[in-house]
């Protein structure tokens, strides 16, 4: 891999969380920095939990312009940070920071890229009827996001039914309307599985014979590229897509805010794929 010469104008972006050394983020954004011709570097950066109070500041001393966060740290960052999107307020989560002015800025793009892979995908998630299996914090991202984003309703499917209530409560009362139900519906335009089954064996969050209501069905795993309930919904004849362009768009969005350029998809997509493939 070529890099762009380092010089006394490089700047310096960055992930931070524990572990990191397995995040694609430094390859996709040093590889589309260096597309756009942008005198910048993208390095993780691996931090203890008790020094996360002190990033915000160490960063800006040390003039990092921007950072994406991952685990521990994304409901934990925001009460260091200057300013929070609306995105970051309602989930408590942040994934992308940036620094205007020596303020710091926080927002989670993670939802705003979910939905943003589902519309290039021309799949519009706008008076779509949508259920989500599970109520953790990707359930909550992508449920708030799909909600800004016009769906008309959305069906909290969850194991522990409580918190499915809870999230389905905060959001109808954030959104001022009642779109948010909890419970499987008879059928449904989209299905999307924000649990955690399938990510390391051939189980599946929604029996086969119960998955027949559903037009499309995307699972936010992307390693396996095909869980068992992709794998369901192929066999079935229904449309599918992997949490790869979550993944990808979660990122570009990043990248957009930090560079206020249109971010190389196809690059991104390509260096992630290869990233992947290296696993
Ligand atoms: P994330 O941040 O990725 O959303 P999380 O907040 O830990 O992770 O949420 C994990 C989700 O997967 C939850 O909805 C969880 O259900 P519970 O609220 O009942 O714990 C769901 N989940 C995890 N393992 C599961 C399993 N074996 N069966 C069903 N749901 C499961």
């Amino acid at each position: 891999m070529q890099f762009p010469e380092i010089n006394g104008k490089t700047a310096l972006y960055g992930i931070i969380g524990n572990p990191v050394a397995h995040s694609f983020s430094p390859a996709m954004h040093s590889r589309a920095f260096q597309a756009l011709g942008i005198n910048a570097f993208y390095l993780p950066f691996p931090i203890e939990p008790g020094d996360l109070a002190q990033v915000p500041q160490a960063f800006r001393i040390a003039s990092v312009q921007g950072f994406n966060v991952t685990v521990p740290f994304k409901e934990k960052i925001g009460q260091y940070l200057d300013v929070l999107s609306e995105e970051a307020r309602a989930l408590g989560s942040v994934n992308t920071v940036w620094q205007e002015e020596g303020i710091w800025h926080g927002h989670s793009t993670d939802g705003p890229g979910f939905v943003r892979g589902l519309t290039e995908r021309g799949w519009d998630p706008a008076g779509l009827d949508v259920t989500l299996l599970g109520a953790g914090g990707s359930a909550k991202a992508i449920a708030f996001s799909l909600l800004k984003a016009g769906a008309a309703k959305l069906h909290l499917v969850n194991r522990t039914e409580a918190k499915a209530e809870q999230l389905a409560q905060d959001l109808n009362k954030t959104f001022g309307d009642q779109r948010v139900l909890v419970g499987l519906p008879k059928g449904a335009d989209l299905l999307v599985n924000c649990t955690s089954v399938g990510l390391k064996d051939t189980s599946t969050p929604l029996e086969r014979g119960e998955l027949r209501r559903f037009k499309r069905v995307v699972d936010i795993i992307y390693n396996p590229p095909q869980t068992r309930l992709l794998q369901d919904a192929q066999d079935l004849g229904l449309e599918w897509d992997n949490g790869l362009a979550m993944l990808l768009y979660q990122g570009v969005e990043a990248f957009e805010i930090w560079t206020g350029q249109k971010a190389p998809v196809q690059l991104m997509k390509e260096t992630l794929a290869a990233q992947l493939t290296g696993v």
